[in-house]
């Protein structure tokens, strides 16, 4: 039996998609316990392992965990996320036709529903102008799960309720914002039925998701849990305000799925070589210049540094040490994934940030609010790059020198071990130690 955790040791998009899909090859469920359709999590099958079709496919899921692409794999969204039902929908019917037959995906029944009025919600209030959210109504509805007034997964079983519930929440809404003309078009007896009817496609999953996850435990299965976003994203331990509304870290696998992390063996941390950020705030390390232009790319490849939920272009900078030194301590992380290495490949001198600069003082641990970090300069270590293309390496002896240097410093500097490292977009194009 293993339980293996999947977390974001950055700003999120660190590549916890094609290392869930790579883990998840032995696994035997795969479960997302936070977030909704705010991650973004891309995945190709066809270029090397884990096909099932002849000709390379990509697939974006925002809800389904990446690992339910593997035949054998089961997927759980668990009870910490917020699911969208027209996109639970739609992605059912692409892992369907993935799968060439019915899905095994299980749903909590006690995760709650992002209803249309979430993102109208969000542009009201001036989250999505003032973060820079994703705009798909995630605040919203943690704030209605919060608020004990939430629709939950659970309700689409009993359809009365449902709609009663959904009634008062959107006459609560039309009481708050009187006069406006997105919310005064909403009609609740007509999109509960077009809730209910979608909601046919996967009902039959609705159940009570941890007592599965504890059985299949207690079977000596393996279970992987695929964090979304990263821990400076997480709700108490991000750089609130500019974070996510759910728990990004390791925590979130006990609240989010009912599974105790003193269950998990392993707690991978993935990161990314360099930083990235998308969305409002602080970020010490990031280069606005010609070295954040090379490390985005121009999107041009599919793995630029462009969102793969919104489009939007990421911000970049070097590795920032101390923040992941704060997530390594937050997560417990046991083994490091370092993704994107092949992107450094061709740079002259890598900086990678030991400390922090503040006021004249130096900090060597990660400021807990975000006007400290946002008055941090980064105090850089230099050093020297590969030019050698390190995409065809296999092992780490194939590595340059140098590029087992950089890999090295950050073990050291983190204190948790590099298990793998990504040289390329591709599931070949990895490294394990
Ligand atoms: P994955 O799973 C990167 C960011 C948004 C915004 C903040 C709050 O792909 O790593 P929200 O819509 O969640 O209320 O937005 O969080 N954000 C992400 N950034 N990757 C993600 O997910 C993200 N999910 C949310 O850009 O700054
Ligand atoms: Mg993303």
């Amino acid at each position: 039996m293993t339980a293996i955790a999947v977390i974001g040791a950055q700003w999120g998009d660190e590549g916890k998609g094609k290392i869930a899909h790579l883990l998840a090859q032995d696994a035997d469920w795969a479960v997302r316990f936070n977030g909704g359709t705010n991650a973004g999590h891309t995945v190709v099958v066809g270029e090397g392992q884990g096909s099932q079709t002849d000709s390379p496919s990509e697939f974006k899921f925002h809800l389904i965990p990446s690992g339910a692409l593997h035949p054998h794999c089961a997927g759980v969204l668990a009870n910490g996320m917020v699911i969208e039902p027209f996109s639970l929908a739609q992605e059912y019917e692409q892992l369907k036709q993935a799968l060439g037959r019915e899905p095994r995906l299980y749903i909590s029944e006690r995760a709650h529903l992002i209803l249309p009025y979430h993102p109208i919600v969000e542009r009201l209030e001036g989250a999505k102008s003032e973060l820079d959210t994703t705009a798909r109504g995630i605040g919203p509805a943690y704030q209605d799960k919060v608020a004990r007034r939430g629709l939950r997964v659970g309700d689409l079983l009993h359809p009365e309720r449902f709609c009663e519930k959904l009634k008062r929440n959107v006459e609560r809404l039309l009481a708050l914002y009187p006069g406006n003309d997105e919310l005064a078009r909403i009609r609740p007896d007509a999109l509960a039925d077009e809730i209910l009817r979608v909601a046919e496609g996967f009902r039959s999953g609705i159940t009570h998701t941890a007592e599965l996850l504890h059985e299949a435990l207690d079977r000596g299965e393996t279970v992987l849990f695929e964090g979304a976003q990263g821990t400076l994203l997480d709700i108490d331990f991000g750089t609130y305000p500019y974070v996510t509304s759910s728990h990004a870290t390791v925590g979130g696998v006990g609240v989010g799925a009912g599974v105790s992390p003193r269950r998990l063996d392993r707690v991978i941390g993935v990161l990314k070589a360099y930083t990235t950020r998308v969305g409002a705030g602080p970020f010490p390390t990031e280069e606005t210049g010609k070295i954040g232009e090379r490390l985005r790319g121009t999107g041009a490849n599919p793995w630029d540094e462009f969102g793969t939920t919104t489009g939007r272009p990421r911000r970049c900078g070097w590795l920032d040490l101390v923040a992941l030194r704060y997530a390594a301590r937050i997560n417990d992380f046991t083994e490091l994934a370092l993704m994107k290495l092949d992107v450094l490949t061709g740079l002259k001198e890598l900086k990678v940030a030991v400390a922090y600069r503040c006021e004249g003082e130096t900090i060597e641990r990660f400021p807990p609010d975000a006007e400290t970090l946002g008055r941090c300069e980064p105090i850089y270590e230099a050093l020297p790059g590969w030019s050698e293309d390190i995409r065809g390496c296999r092992t780490w002896r194939e590595l340059p020198g140098n590029a087992q240097e950089y890999v090295k410093f950050v073990e050291q500097a983190v204190g948790v071990p590099v298990a793998l490292i990504s040289v390329g977009r591709s599931f070949e194009e990895t490294i394990w130690r």
